[in-house]
């Protein structure tokens, strides 16, 4: 058993710099696709096959030599079990076409059992452990960022009724994000008992706050989930805010063990704004795998001399890799991370 990334997210000394990258099962992979066109459905029916899932999981473990897996997914499976119709659109992504208005909506929501109404996660989890050489990632979304996807019935780009909801109606905010963070951290609990060795809590939409009202409308229900979870299970929480480096005197109080950084700051002044509290992940622009190869090596090897002075580093893209990136510069970046990684 490879436990490299395990033993950085405690921040203790590893031979070498373990890599994972987000997104690394997925389109940009001829073998995800062909997963994927096999069983005719919608990449939501994929979600609720443990057999596809788990296949697709071990892909870039098996490809690229990956220090840890993820379990294949999507942090809005938990909001469908909520009771929301959601559904994914190609070239819109996912969309919910019944969003949350009024206090009524909110009053429907359910509280799901993650047992009962999403078993396919679990047991995607368990097959997934009875063979995996590397730890398994679990996930879910953060409250604010699964609550901008039911309130603005998909993706956004200024958030104006996410907004409005804060500023206008704050208790009917409230309510809703108590409600997505206490689902959350049943989810997170379910998935660490069935066997998830580390848990990411995905903030993809926090930049889009001011760092005050991110402290008074989204760090909060991220701190109640860990404390939580932190009652109930002893796996490293790895939490990614992402455009989230205006933010840092925030997301160090989360009670996260690892930070997750985006690439729109050098990784060692994000090190030294953090101090020597947290285990650090990132941050490598996704677009850099377009660089050329030589230049892509070279700011690889740049990235993991700037962290040299992290309490612990786990390399990775600052988000996403894109499905048109070429799967030879993911075999690059793993292999440069692990070789130049011994010496520094
Ligand atoms: O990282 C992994 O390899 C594990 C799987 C994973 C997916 N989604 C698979 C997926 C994870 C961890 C996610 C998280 C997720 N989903 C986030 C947070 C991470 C981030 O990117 O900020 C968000 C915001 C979502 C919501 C979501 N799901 C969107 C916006 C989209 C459309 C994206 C697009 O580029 O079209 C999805 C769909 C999705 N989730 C795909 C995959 C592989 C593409 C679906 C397909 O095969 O067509």
């Amino acid at each position: 058993m490879n436990d490299t990334f395990l033993r950085a997210c405690r921040g203790e000394q590893t031979e070498y710099t373990p890599v994972w990258i987000m997104r690394q099962a997925g389109r940009y992979l001829p073998q995800y696709l062909e997963v994927r066109a096999r069983g005719k459905g919608t990449f939501l029916d994929l979600c609720k096959d443990p057999d596809r899932c788990a296949e697709v999981t071990l892909q870039p473990v098996d490809i690229f030599g990956m220090d840890a897996a993820i379990l294949f997914s999507d942090i809005l499976i938990p909001m469908e079990a909520m009771g929301l119709t959601l559904e994914f659109h190609e070239g819109r992504g996912p969309v919910f076409p019944e969003p949350i208005k009024n206090k009524s909506d909110v009053e429907r929501l359910r509280i799901p059992d993650p047992e009962e109404s999403m078993p396919f996660v679990l047991e995607t989890i368990r097959l997934l452990r009875r063979g995996l050489q590397v730890p398994l990632i679990g996930f879910s979304g953060a409250p604010f960022t699964l609550a901008t996807y039911l309130i603005e019935g998909g993706s956004s780009k200024i958030f104006l009724k996410t907004k409005q909801m804060m500023f206008q109606a704050p208790e009917l905010y409230h309510s809703l994000l108590e409600k997505i963070t206490r689902c959350t951290s049943l989810y997170l609990a379910a998935q660490a008992r069935a066997g998830a060795q580390a848990l990411q809590i995905f903030d993809s939409w926090a930049g889009v706050l001011a760092p005050c009202d991110y402290e008074r409308f989204a760090l909060p229900y991220v701190q109640e989930i860990i404390r939580d979870l932190r009652q109930q299970t002893d796996v490293p929480i790895i939490y990614f805010a992402n455009n989230g480096a205006t933010l840092i005197p925030h997301t160090t109080t989360s009670g996260a063990d690892v930070l997750g950084l985006d690439w729109r700051i050098p990784i060692d002044e994000a090190i030294a704004r953090i101090g020597g509290s947290h285990a650090v992940q990132g941050n490598l622009d996704p677009l850099a795998l377009f660089l050329p190869p030589e230049e892509l090596k070279k700011r690889i090897q740049e990235l993991l001399v700037m962290a040299g002075e992290a309490r612990g580093h786990i390399f990775n893209l600052g988000h996403g890799v894109v499905p048109q990136t070429d799967p030879d510069q993911v075999r690059l970046t793993v292999d440069t991370v692990h070789e130049f990684s011994q010496y520094t």
